[in-house]
Formats: C-alpha cells, sequence, structure tokens
C-alpha cells in the first residue's frame, strides 16, 4: 500500500471480520486511526493535522463512512513531552470513552488518560497470530491493557500479565470483563519486568507463548531506567530461561532503529549464549500499514 487514505475494499473486508480499530490514512507527518465510532488524528505539524482533517470529511462522504467525534494529538519528538488527545469534533460534553472491537473481541478506549488510548493497531497481526497459536500458558510482558491475553484467553490460555502501571492493568481487567472473560486463571503483576522474570524463574514456572513488547524507554518508580537498545538483549535471556521446548517469543519495539534484521541478530546472540536453537518468522504485514510504519517484529520458535 502507499501513503494516503486506505482503499474502500480494505474498509469493507475490516467490517466483514468484525474489526472496527485499524488506520484509515498514513502519510509522512502524521496518520488517522478509527477507534469504534471515533478517529484519532496523530500529526508532526499543525499544517498535517489541517489537510488530515480536511481530507478526513471529504474521504469519509466518497466512500460513505460514518463517524461521531474526531480527536487529535500532537506527537512531539521526545516521549516526555506527550500528551492526551484533544477533542476536536463532537459534543464535548460526553465522556471521553468507547469501545473498538477486533475480530470481534472488545477493548475500552479512552482518550482522556493518556498519549495511547489502549490498543496499539500496529500489533493486530501479531494477537491474530497468539489466538491461532492458541497458547496454555501466556507470559504478556509490558502488557499494557492486556491486549494479547485478552485474544489468547479467549482460547483457553491462563496469562500472566506484567507492567509498571497498575491503571493499565486494572484497564486490562476491564478488557476481560467486557469479553465475559473470568480472570480468576489469570494473574496481574505491576511490577518491573526486568525484576519479575528472575523471580518466575527461580520458581520453575514456563510459558509457551512470551511477549516482549517493551516501551523504547521508561523508568520506574524507584529510578531504574529501561533503554530498548541496551536492555533488549538482557531481557530476551531472561525470557529465555522461562520458555517451554516448541514455545514461542515475540520480539517488538518501536524504536527506528532495531529494525526486523537488528532484531534477528539479537536473537541470535541471545540463544547461543543460552544454548537454545529457534527458527525466525516475521509477521504478515497489515494492509492499512505502509511498509516502515508501524512497529517491527519478529516471532522466535524455540526447538
Ligand atoms: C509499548 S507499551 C506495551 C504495549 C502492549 N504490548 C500492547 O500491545 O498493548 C509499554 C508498556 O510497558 C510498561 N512498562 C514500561 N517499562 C516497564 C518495566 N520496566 N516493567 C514493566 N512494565 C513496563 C508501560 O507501563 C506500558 O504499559
Amino acid at each position: 500500500m502507499n501513503l494516503g487514505w486506505i482503499d474502500p475494499n480494505l474498509l469493507r473486508d475490516f467490517r466483514a471480520e468484525g474489526t472496527d480499530a485499524h488506520r484509515l490514512c498514513t502519510i509522512e507527518d502524521g496518520w488517522v486511526e478509527r477507534f469504534g465510532r471515533d478517529v484519532l488524528i496523530s500529526f508532526k505539524r499543525v499544517l498535517t493535522r489541517e489537510r488530515l482533517l480536511a481530507e478526513l470529511q471529504s474521504w469519509a462522504t466518497s466512500v460513505g463512512f460514518e463517524f461521531g467525534r474526531i480527536f487529535a494529538r500532537f506527537v512531539p519528538r521526545k516521549s516526555e513531552e506527550r500528551e492526551p488527545p484533544r477533542l476536536i469534533f463532537g459534543d464535548p460534553g460526553g465522556n471521553l470513552q468507547t469501545i473498538a472491537t477486533e475480530r470481534h473481541l472488545k477493548f475500552g478506549i479512552d482518550f482522556g488518560t493518556g498519549y495511547s488510548p489502549g490498543l496499539f493497531l500496529d500489533q493486530r497481526e501479531n494477537r491474530r497470530y497468539v489466538r491461532h497459536i492458541a497458547p496454555r500458558r501466556l507470559l504478556n510482558c509490558f502488557a499494557y491493557t492486556c491486549s494479547f491475553s485478552v485474544g489468547a484467553a479467549c482460547n483457553g490460555a491462563t496469562t500472566l500479565n506484567i507492567d509498571l502501571s497498575k491503571k493499565s492493568l486494572a484497564r486490562g481487567r476491564e478488557n476481560f470483563a467486557l469479553n465475559c472473560l473470568p480472570t480468576i486463571e489469570h494473574r496481574f503483576i505491576a511490577d518491573d519486568v526486568s525484576e519479575v522474570l528472575p523471580r518466575l524463574a527461580r520458581k520453575g514456572e514456563k510459558f509457551d507463548v512470551i511477549i516482549l513488547d517493551p516501551p523504547t524507554f521508561s523508568r520506574s518508580s524507584g529510578g531504574k531506567t529501561f533503554q530498548v537498545e541496551h536492555d533488549f538483549e538482557n531481557l530476551l535471556i531472561h525470557a529465555l530461561e522461562l520458555a517451554e521446548r516448541d514455545s514461542h517469543i515475540l520480539l517488538s519495539t518501536n524504536c527506528s532503529v532495531l529494525r526486523e534484521h537488528a532484531l534477528e541478530v539479537m536473537a541470535r546472540y541471545c540463544l547461543k549464549a543460552s544454548r537454545r536453537a529457534a527458527t525466525f518468522d516475521r509477521p504478515s504485514a497489515q494492509p492499512d500499514f505502509p511498509p516502515r510504519t508501524g512497529a517491527s517484529s519478529i516471532w522466535l520458535t524455540l526447538r
């Protein structure tokens, strides 16, 4: 797909598969996403916001796409400068939440709590793959709102979700409830992944799918930092101790210098250091994301 608005046939395909959370448009300095009936414009320049807003109105009319509100957020260079989206069209009196659907699963969206509204659309194909694998025990590191776990749980998995943010894990529990999934078989640990993984290894815990989708940079409340370029290697070495034979590990990042090739090189080094062997797969491209936009991901299948 080239830059620009998605093909109307793709809109029809998403509707047919029960998905109303996807990108609508990607240009150089911004993009437009849909979450249920709401639309979010992300822009790096004010002129880009104005252009996307004008184009959205005319594109929506031409393809018969109906939407409710429009939110917009500035994409700063530094993640510390990120702010929640602002409502720029629609009823200012309503709450800032909605529900989005992906392959018939529901996810709570909140435009008021932070920069990200609750579902990363560039992980759709990886979520589909997890559902396809149908794990028995899923370890979801950096779980955020637990979207990977909801997909696995609906196919019978038990899950362990780790995130520094208690609020994100609480939203994760709400996502389970939205899909009528009891959380009794699921654990939610609000702690630093790098502290929890060695503890799990000491207890002899094992998993058949492990999700490693860390942020580019983070700082825990104790001041400890995580920097993906430096710390991914260590993270994978710890995760390998928890991986069953024939298990699958997702390595994913938005860091622009860690593309798929760099992830593979790093993974080969860690496998050798851990005396493990694996095959490598790349997820299918998402038709609403032009090449080299969205997260870079590889899947390891251990032998
Ligand atoms: C990129 S998001 C993960 C997105 C998630 N994989 C998904 O697809 O929904 C990063 C998450 O990592 C959490 N986080 C950052 N540093 C962490 C750490 N050291 N330990 C645990 N969680 C951390 C953040 O609170 C945030 O929810």
